[in-house]
């Protein structure tokens, strides 16, 4: 049967998980494995989801995106789903993200979009669609609208991959993100699973990096702007492996982002060491930039000392870093913490895997930086139009 496939890929933060949702610097890259969304219209009149009747409230990431991209109450047909991939689930490598991403894309696929001028996939002649460049998007909200333009001319209807958008990928996988964690999200696991490579958010827009976008949130803790960015990084002269180490232990993102947040309400203080953990992930980014990679784990390193100070390390994610630090040039908690993944720093993968698996983890090794969203398959045109 006809089907469209988009896949996605899992990410790594280098630099700022936490100090991230409070605006500071931070750097992630999307890594080798990934996630493939899969969509075919459904032969039995309910969603499917990997062949069972999908639990709307159980995939708030899938209700979420179904809510502003495929809408019921305009007619659009109910779909089966099938997901495939190799990240772990819940462990900080950006599963959620990644399935957000793909998810979007392939129903962005699946409808094409309308536009204001023939064949222009310019966000400027959008007639519908959520991205940053449309002031009139709002997409964190949930009860946002379908036309994010009022249509005032004659519309044309794109299909395809020029269809799809990197930018509206990211803006609605971060709106989903932000809706499961309790409004506390930053955009850098939608962001860099959506554009792929390496993804650097700061609180400025960086001169010597490739600007992509801005994003807004209001959070519990008040308004707060991203600047984010693509960096290229010259790593073909210099041999240097991510090896990630997986505890096995779940520790779901919005727990342990409600956990920062608890301890800067008890200990207000504490915001200084978030504001340290933008310095560092500044000098990251400076040291990832000259391709100097002995300091870049090194700065790794004194990252996972303020996360530990901020309580998001865990006895089990030590244990791994100590097993890998012999043969690494440096190595960290990467993501949310309180289980999850480490990630080590290294030029000897192979060394450095065997001594992460020896204390217990169960690792993944990827280079640094891989292709973001993707059309793996699309043989329909369009699967559902609303005109
Ligand atoms: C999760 O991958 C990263 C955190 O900083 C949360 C976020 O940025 O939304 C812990």
């Amino acid at each position: 049967m006809s089907q469209i496939s988009v896949s996605a890929p899992g990410k790594c933060i280098l630099f700022g998980e936490h100090a991230v949702v409070y605006g500071q610097p931070a750097v992630a890259v999307a890594l080798d494995q990934r996630i493939t969304v899969r969509l075919q219209p459904s032969q039995t009149g309910t969603w499917l989801l990997d062949g069972n009747r999908l639990n709307m409230s159980r995939n708030p990431h899938i209700s979420g995106l179904i809510q502003k991209l495929w809408p019921a109450n305009m007619g659009a047909p109910p779909l089966s789903i099938h997901i495939q991939g190799n990240i772990p689930r819940s462990s900080g490598l950006g599963s959620s993200a990644a399935l957000s991403v793909a998810l979007a894309g392939a129903l962005r696929l699946a409808r094409g979009r309308w536009v204001t001028k023939q064949n222009s996939s310019e966000p400027n002649d959008w007639a519908e669609g959520f991205g940053s460049q449309i002031d009139s998007t709002n997409a964190y909200d949930s009860s946002t609208g379908f036309w994010s333009q009022k249509p005032t001319s004659q519309l044309f209807h794109l299909t395809g991959k020029h269809a799809v958008n990197d930018d509206e990928n990211a803006i609605l996988a971060h709106s989903v993100e932000a809706a499961a964690q309790n409004g506390r999200a930053s955009p850098i696991d939608s962001s860099t699973c959506s554009h792929g490579e390496i993804v650097v958010i700061s609180d400025n827009i960086e001169p010597e990096l490739t600007h992509f976008y801005q994003r807004n949130l209001t959070t519990p803790e008040g308004d707060v702007t991203w600047q984010i960015h693509g960096i290229e990084v010259d790593n073909q002269s210099d041999d240097v492996y991510l090896v990630i180490g997986n505890t096995g232990i779940n520790a779901p993102t919005g727990k342990q982002v409600a956990k920062v947040a608890k301890l800067l309400q008890r200990q207000p203080e504490k915001i200084e060491v978030i504001n340290t953990i933008g310095k560092i992930a500044r000098r990251g980014i400076n040291a990832l930039m000259s391709g100097d990679y002995d300091t870049v784990g090194r700065t790794m390193s004194e990252n996972q000392l303020m996360l530990k100070s901020i309580g998001v390390s865990s006895p089990e994610l030590e244990e791994l870093i100590k097993a890998a630090m012999p043969s690494s040039l440096g190595a960290k908690l990467t993501g949310a913490g309180g289980g999850g993944c480490m990630v080590a720093l290294t030029r000897n993968p192979v060394l450095t895997s065997d001594a992460i698996e020896l204390a217990g983890g169960r690792t993944l090794i990827s280079k640094l930086g891989c292709r973001g969203l993707t059309i793996e398959t699309s043989d329909i045109d369009t699967i559902w139009t609303k005109s």
